[in-house]
């Protein structure tokens, strides 16, 4: 999705400067057309050099550069530019935005462009706390300005505080979120799960299963950057939050049944991708369980089946790793859950098991005709699965 995209990049003068080229180097391998404005004080923490080798275009740092390839720089970068991100943003430059003040290439270009403005603060502790920049983010934020971060954590002073810049990764998702804004699922609200249950056995052992969350988490991304509202509801994976989204996060399966009738209540649509264990242990031991000389039998109790109990006018997609019958399989869990549509796949198929970045799927509809869909990125497949999601909700 940012491939082609427009997207400037203002760097203003804090040492977390060399993140602003991350970023830049991030969106480039992305496809995105980044252009850079530096300010003066950025100048003396890094190199516009820097900047015109990682994004391969020209670096703005001169409201009355003489020499310039654009007539009037503020006005074009301001017109062109799909967003604007300010990575990182000083106190000093926030103070500049909330005041309007227009005295340098970059803050001209903010005054002018009618694209979305990301704000990346990262600063000082103190600073950041600091009720003069409280109130100047809250004006930018009043005024539909996107504040991403900051977050506490370690600061160049040395001290541990609020105030540093978000990860490089965390800023794509946003950058990616405030670009899908227009996308075909805006304003819809849509609820996913990942990964697979815990089930306690005692404090240090449970029951679960090989899920990785990938789908899930391949669900979230594609949805959020198509414009939609997504709540995630998500079991201990070994994937980062995705930014731009509320992350819930459940280990059983009813936490995670509590999680998504919470959730449902108003959503457009529920994407069941998470491995729910059919069966926990009765009642988990308080204290570890000794080994002792015999076999140990584990009692265990049926979980809520959690789609069945999702009612309501709500988009509902059902997710059926098999083994064996698939179609057949699928088709049962379709029609008891009252499902939109089921994706189904072989888990003995080669590339489309758990953990895998692949997948080979058939996709079931309502009236239970089968579509084979060929081995492809979990990514491409989320896209797809999302297609028909997109159809159904506009039916509806
Ligand atoms: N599911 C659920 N609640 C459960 C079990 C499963 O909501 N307690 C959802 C899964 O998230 C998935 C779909 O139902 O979207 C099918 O899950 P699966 O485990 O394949 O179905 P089961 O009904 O548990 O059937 P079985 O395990 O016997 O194949």
């Amino acid at each position: 999705m940012l491939k082609g995209k427009f997207i400037v990049l203002g760097v203003t003068g804090s040492i977390a400067a060399f993140k602003g080229a991350e970023l830049a180097s991030k969106l480039t391998q992305a496809g995105a057309l980044v252009d850079v404005i530096m300010t003066k004080s950025a100048m003396e923490f890094i190199a516009p050099l820097t900047f015109r080798s990682l994004t391969h275009r020209p670096v703005a740092t001169d409201l009355f550069a003489p020499d310039s390839e654009l007539s009037l720089e503020h006005v074009a970068l301001a017109e062109r530019a799909d967003v604007m991100v300010v990575a990182p943003a000083t106190a000093n430059f926030i103070a500049k935005l909330a005041l309007g003040l227009a005295d340098d290439l970059l803050s001209c270009t903010i005054l002018a462009t009618k694209a979305p403005v990301i704000v990346v603060p990262a600063m000082d502790s103190g600073m950041y706390e600091n009720p003069v920049t409280q109130e100047n983010v809250a004006k930018l934020r009043s005024r539909d300005f996107v504040i991403a971060g900051p977050t506490a954590g370690h600061l160049a002073s040395g001290i541990s505080g609020m105030g540093r810049m978000l990860e490089v990764e965390e800023l794509l998702g946003i950058v990616r979120q405030v670009l899908g804004r227009k996308g075909d699922l805006r304003g819809k609200k849509i609820v996913v799960t990942a990964g697979g249950t815990q089930e306690p056995i005692d404090p240090v052992r449970h029951i679960s299963n090989r899920s990785s969350g990938k789908m899930g988490y391949a669900l979230v991304e594609a949805a959020r950057d198509r414009g939609a509202t997504v709540t995630l509801i998500a079991t201990p994976v070994a994937l980062k939050d995705p930014a731009g989204v509320e992350v819930v996060h459940v280990n059983t399966a009813s936490e995670m049944r509590e999680a998504v009738l919470k959730a449902c209540s108003g959503a457009d649509a529920l994407l069941m991708a998470a491995a729910v264990a059919d069966y926990a242990p009765i009642k988990p031991a308080g204290q570890k369980i000794k080994k002792g000389q015999g076999t140990l039998i584990l009692e265990l109790k049926k979980t809520p089946d959690i789609l069945s109990e999702v009612k309501g006018k709500i988009v509902k997609v059902g997710f059926a790793a098999e083994s064996e019958n698939l179609v057949a399989n699928a088709q049962k869990k379709l029609r008891q859950k009252k499902l939109d549509f089921i994706v189904a796949n072989d888990i003995t198929s080669k590339g489309s098991g758990f953990a895998s970045d692949t997948n080979r799927v058939t996709i079931i509809n309502r009236a239970g005709k089968a579509e084979d869909l060929p081995l492809m990125l979990k990514t491409e497949l989320a896209g797809l699965i999302l297609d028909s999601v997109a159809k159904l909700l506009k039916r509806s």
